[in-house]
């Protein structure tokens, strides 16, 4: 099982617990701009927060590890995690509430998950970035991922849903 609280140098991590769903609706998953080039549709009503925090649990109860909620101290400013795949691999990615952005928020983040992964025993990461996306891009090659391939995948906040994508990976290091 992963540990329950993580900190980076600024943040705090923890899984996402069931009466979450009122502050993370509002403050991220709702937002046309925050959502636009991330895998999941945006959170129409409370009820796809919901959803996603049944799927969560789910996750954490599956495979021992799952998403996390970020906090700047008290304020919660987004989420990230690992979802597990075939052959010690695991997704990674990152979202943050519009007024966290440009502060170096997403390459702690990241590094955090790398770390985790590391702890997990996983050998392998791996993150989908829109072509177009060239802020996400410069997280993944700060903290040392490598692009590929390319490959057309679904976007559900975009028109049309098929858009071209980055596939990025990145080996753990044994410790
Ligand atoms: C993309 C996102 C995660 C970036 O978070 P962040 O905390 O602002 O990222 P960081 O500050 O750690 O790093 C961003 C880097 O991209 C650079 N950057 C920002 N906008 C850029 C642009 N349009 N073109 C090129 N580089 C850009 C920044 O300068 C910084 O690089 P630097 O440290 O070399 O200066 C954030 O904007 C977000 O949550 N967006 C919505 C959700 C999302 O798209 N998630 C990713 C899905 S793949």
């Amino acid at each position: 099982m992963a540990p329950q609280l993580l900190h980076t140098p600024r943040l705090r991590l923890r899984p996402p617990r069931p009466h979450d769903a009122e502050a993370i609706f509002p403050r991220y998953a709702a937002d046309a701009e925050v959502t636009r080039y991330l895998s999941w549709p945006r959170h129409r009503t409370l009820n796809d927060t919901r959803a996603f925090l049944e799927w969560s649990a789910a996750a954490w109860q599956r495979d021992g590890v799952g998403p996390y909620l970020i906090y700047r101290e008290d304020d919660l400013i987004g989420s990230t995690g690992l979802q597990c795949m075939a052959g010690e691999r695991a997704l990674t990615g990152y979202v943050l509430a519009r007024d966290a952005w440009g502060q170096g928020y997403a390459t702690e983040v990241l590094r955090g998950m790398m770390e985790l992964a590391q702890t997990c025993g996983l050998r392998e990461l791996e993150a989908i970035c829109h072509a177009r996306h060239r802020a996400s891009q410069r997280v993944l090659e700060k903290c040392g991922f490598q692009p590929v391939r390319d490959s057309n995948q679904p976007f559900p906040n975009l028109i049309p849903a098929m858009q071209p994508a980055h596939i990025f990976i990145l080996c753990i290091a044994r410790p």
